[in-house]
């Protein structure tokens, strides 16, 4: 990413590309986390984690047997600005020039196992080729989203002009590193009726929270709540994946929540906060006191509304049961997908290895027309046509027809009539907001909770992070927008853990989406409004491209192949 633009109308706006393959005061927690932590159990479950425990973090250099070190190269073989992949032992380094100095760094990115060295290196930071995810080259820190672990960093050192690289076995094995965390002191964790921290939502935005209070050294109790029944998972996953099963979508074991003494209390929804008496209410009746509450919890998709909604096998995609189901009933048989926006496209793509027929029903033109343009949306629905899927556009869904209570058809506004035993519905989504109806936090028209860009709410001690918020946009003048990516919400997240400790964070990271189907990958930096025109490079028809989305205003902006 860098450069200029050089159209001569200012623009602002950004873009994207389609590559092949792939306030709170002082009296806010301190970190050490002084507060009154109570007992809970959640769902009449006790959920005391002993947090003595913790994961092993490979030490980088350990004792000399569990090391490796070698010459790598000659300090000319690589110009400044330069990235290489080199052999080291049974495994491989990044090795970097900058600014003349050599860094020698995991190589592939703790995302998705991209191989960063085909990333972009700037200002001191390497960035993931995939999604984004940037690392301090420095110190191997994970800086911004997605993704949760950082890189380990190895020594290095010059001598005779010559570059040597030492790492430990482990490290270099694991090519992972997770930061340093601290353990929860509490004492009564696990069995009191009231946390310093409470966080509704365990998806990424609550994940994030947790455990950068836990890497800023916050020790004391931390509550994660969620109506799944499972830990935090890969939700961007589940639609380009339906076959995946929980555990291989987990975030992070089991394990990992008991070391660090964070608690998720899953199947467990909340109801009503009480900010006055700072308090929230469980479905099953249980109360939970805070010190500080963080609200993230995320979106609902929306149903449909016609005659027939009611009959089994039309599914929404909101968790790994309902992506598992989905493909088993598609299996050798009709699947109809209503709604061509990423997620339908992406079960779509997904599902025509599987099915006998794919369609898809959609109210426009062309899929993605609003936010990519009508040309973009064409040289998609060709790949997705030439793979068998059938569109039905402009019209939408009139009734949904069953034989015993199970889906046999779909009929649409068109009066055509689709074959269908299963169906997917990917209009959208409303913030999962309406259990704060009869708080005083504040909600807007729609139901997005407005923060500032630390991430407080008009409440004091009561963040929002994630999908369910809308926040000012750095450079769109600061307006409120909602900005529902993978990568967003861990950035919030993290902003409203560093300012429940007063550090004074804000948030201004750009906005990163990507979605995959059929082996190709689109990835959409910035946030589009609307655009004027759209100027593409590369080849459409071969979907090797980028494109650039432009609007009048008072900034210009630009992206490339691989930012
Ligand atoms: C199928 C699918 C595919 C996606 N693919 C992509 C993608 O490819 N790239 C991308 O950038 N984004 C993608 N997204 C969007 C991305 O997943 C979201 O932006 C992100 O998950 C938002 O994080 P969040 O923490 O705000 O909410 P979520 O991750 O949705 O988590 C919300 C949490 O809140 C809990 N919760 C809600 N209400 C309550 C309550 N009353 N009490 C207790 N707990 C509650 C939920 O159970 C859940 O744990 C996808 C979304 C879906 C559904
Ligand atoms: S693989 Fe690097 S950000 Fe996803």
């Amino acid at each position: 990413m860098g450069g200029c633009f050089s159209k001569p109308k200012p623009v602002e706006l950004k873009i994207e590309v389609v590559l092949p393959e792939k306030e709170r005061g002082k009296e806010e927690l301190s970190a050490s986390g002084k507060g009154s932590p109570r007992a809970y159990q959640g769902n009449g479950t006790a959920r005391h984690f002993h947090t003595e425990e913790r994961l092993p973090a490979p030490h980088p250099y350990p004792g000399a047997q569990d090391c490796v070190e070698a010459a790598i190269c000659h300090v000319k073989d690589l110009e400044n600005g330069q990235m290489r992949e080199v052999e080291l032992g049974w495994g491989k380094v990044l090795l970097v020039k900058d600014n003349g100095e050599f860094h020698a760094l995991g190589h592939k990115c703790p995302h998705y196992g991209a191989p960063l060295v085909k990333g972009v290196l700037s200002r001191g930071r390497v960035r993931c080729p995939w999604h984004g995810a940037c690392f301090n080259i420095g110190t191997g820190d994970l800086e911004d989203f997605p993704g949760l672990d950082s890189l380990h960093k190895f020594q290095v050192k010059i001598e005779k002009e010559k570059v040597y690289v030492r790492a430990s076995k482990q490290a270099l094995q694991l090519q992972r590193r997770t930061k340093v965390m601290a353990k929860c002191i509490s004492p009564s964790a696990g069995h009191s009726s009231s946390t310093n921290v409470l966080i509704v939502g365990a998806g990424a935005a609550g994940l994030v929270c947790a455990e950068t209070l836990r890497q800023e050294g916050f020790s004391d109790r931390i509550v994660l709540c969620t109506l799944d029944r499972h830990l935090p998972y890969d939700r961007p996953k589940l639609s380009k994946s339906l076959d995946a099963q929980p555990e291989q979508l987990a975030l992070r074991p089991k394990e990992f929540f008991r070391a660090y003494g964070i608690e998720v209390l899953t199947e467990a929804q909340v109801v009503t906060v009480d900010v006055r008496n700072k308090k929230v209410v469980f479905k099953d009746g249980f109360k939970l006191e805070y010190s500080k509450l963080l609200l993230a919890p995320g979106s609902s998709p929306k149903m449909l509304s016609c005659k027939g909604k009611e009959v089994e096998n039309v599914f929404t995609i909101r968790t790994p049961e309902d992506a598992n189901r989905v493909v088993r009933l598609a299996r050798g048989r009709n699947a109809v997908v209503v709604g061509a926006g990423f997620l339908g496209m992406e079960v779509a793509a997904y599902l025509t290895e599987k099915a006998h027929s794919v369609s898809v029903v959609e109210l426009e033109e062309t899929p993605f027309r609003r936010f990519l343009g009508e040309r973009v949306g064409r040289a998609l629905m060709k790949m997705f046509e030439n793979n068998r899927v059938k569109f039905y556009m402009q019209t939408e869904v009139s009734e949904l027809r069953a034989q015993e209570g199970k889906l046999k058809e779909v009929v649409l506004k068109s009066s055509k009539v689709v074959r269908a035993d299963v169906c997917v519905v990917g209009i959208g989504a409303v913030p999962a907001t309406g259990f704060l109806r009869q708080s005083s936090i504040n909600l807007d028209s729609r139901g997005f909770i407005p923060v500032n860009k630390m991430m407080q709410t008009n409440v004091p001690g009561v963040f929002a992070a994630g999908d369910a918020v809308t926040f000012p946009l750095a450079w769109r003048n600061n307006r409120k927008v909602n900005i529902p990516h993978w990568q967003m919400a861990h950035a919030q997240g993290r902003v409203a853990a560093q300012n429940m400790l007063a550090q004074e964070a804000e948030i201004s990271t750009v906005p990163y989406l990507w979605t995959a189907m059929f082996g190709r990958s689109l990835r959409y930096a910035g946030y589009g409004e609307g655009f004027d025109d759209v100027i593409i490079q590369g080849d459409l028809e071969e979907l090797k491209f980028v494109a650039f989305y432009t609007k009048t205003g008072d900034m210009s902006w630009l992206t490339g192949k691989g930012s």
